[in-house]
């Protein structure tokens, strides 16, 4: 197992990493190690994948699957992981992402957005590593045209590599075994509320964001532990998709929106069954005749709670789905 170099902002910092300005984390320094792997498998995400650290995970079980999990759906050994556990209860006190790309700087943007300073402030980090830093290649190339043809570039494997062994001091192999190693992707599994509350338990995660015609197909074959589209569209690079996921893992973190609440009873969250959220209203109570509903004003907690289950149910179902549906297609199971 490798040394991580980066705690100690190593020399290649300016040339291949730009940082939030949170302070490192020394628990993760622990002379780099990532601890607890177990043998590998190549897909994660399970109840019953190996765990890192502490006791809150069940112990590690045979998983019989080999392949990629098909697109639209969680596989069947994911259904039910929600189902005995609270709602809030699994999510990292804080997470440490590494982001590589070739455009580090459209990062600092992200980084200055309220929550995610926040998240910042409670201890996460978020990093970008530039592939063009490490390339081995004398001419900075990164990428090339693909074997038989075809139009485009592709993500070199051998420049994914070395961005990754700088970053991480081992063979990326085994560096996807200890964190997870997710390729943005468009044909990858897609994301949803079930697969961000999962990313939210990691304590570290890496993303790597694909350009051009996206990845040399090896880089996801060896180096990924996941696949993952924010939807059945192809977009210019996986930056976008890849903010899409640091907002949507660090806004499910204890503190990262400062009430609470919020992130537990939102759309698609176990605790409206994966339904969307039911609808709000504020002041004023009335506006051009369009009025607030009685029940919200009448100060009767039970009865609010259900016009408001039953407002998520009927969008629900104007959504055309069920909760057996939406638990399918979360990987969720279906609360009664
Ligand atoms: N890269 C390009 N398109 C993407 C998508 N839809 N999701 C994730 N990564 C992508």
């Amino acid at each position: 197992m490798g040394a991580e170099a980066s705690e100690e902002t190593p020399a290649w910092v300016n040339g291949g990493v730009t940082s939030d300005t949170s302070p490192a984390t020394p628990a993760n320094v622990n002379g780099g190690i990532e601890e607890g792997h177990g043998p590998g498998r190549r897909f994660r995400g399970s109840a019953l994948r190996p765990t890192r650290r502490g006791p809150r995970k069940p112990p590690p079980q045979p998983v019989p699957t080999p392949s990629m999990p098909p697109f639209d759906r969680a596989p069947v050994w994911r259904r039910g992981e929600h189902a005995a556990e609270p709602a809030r209860a699994a999510y990292a006190e804080r997470v440490q992402i590494d982001v590589f790309t070739l455009f580090p700087h459209w990062f600092d943007w992200f980084r200055g957005q309220r929550h995610v300073a926040n998240a910042f402030a409670l201890g996460s980090r978020l990093e970008c590593v530039d592939y063009r830093a490490h390339t081995p290649l004398s001419a900075g190339q990164v990428d090339d045209t693909p074997f038989g043809g075809g139009a485009g570039m592709v993500l070199r494997v051998d420049v994914v590599e070395a961005a990754l062994r700088a970053r991480y001091g081992d063979d990326p192999v085994a560096v996807r075994e200890r964190r997870r190693v997710v390729a943005l992707t468009p044909g990858g599994r897609v994301l949803d509320d079930a697969y961000v509350s999962e990313l939210a338990r990691e304590e570290r995660l890496t993303l790597l964001c694909g350009r051009y015609e996206g990845f040399d197909e090896r880089i996801v074959e060896h180096f990924c532990s996941d696949q993952l589209s924010i939807g059945r569209y192809v977009l210019a690079g996986g930056e976008l998709a890849a903010m899409v996921v640091c907002d949507a893992v660090l806004r499910k973190l204890p503190g990262a929106l400062g009430h609470e609440e919020s992130a537990h009873e939102e759309s698609f969250s176990a605790a409206l069954d994966g339904a969307p959220e039911y609808p709000h209203y504020t002041r004023p109570a009335e506006w051009r005749g369009w009025k607030v509903p009685d029940v919200l004003l009448s100060g009767h907690h039970a009865r609010i709670r259900e016009w408001r289950a039953q407002q998520s149910r009927a969008r629900a179902q104007r959504a055309g789905s069920s909760p057996g549906e939406r638990a399918q297609q979360s990987g969720r199971a279906s609360l009664p």
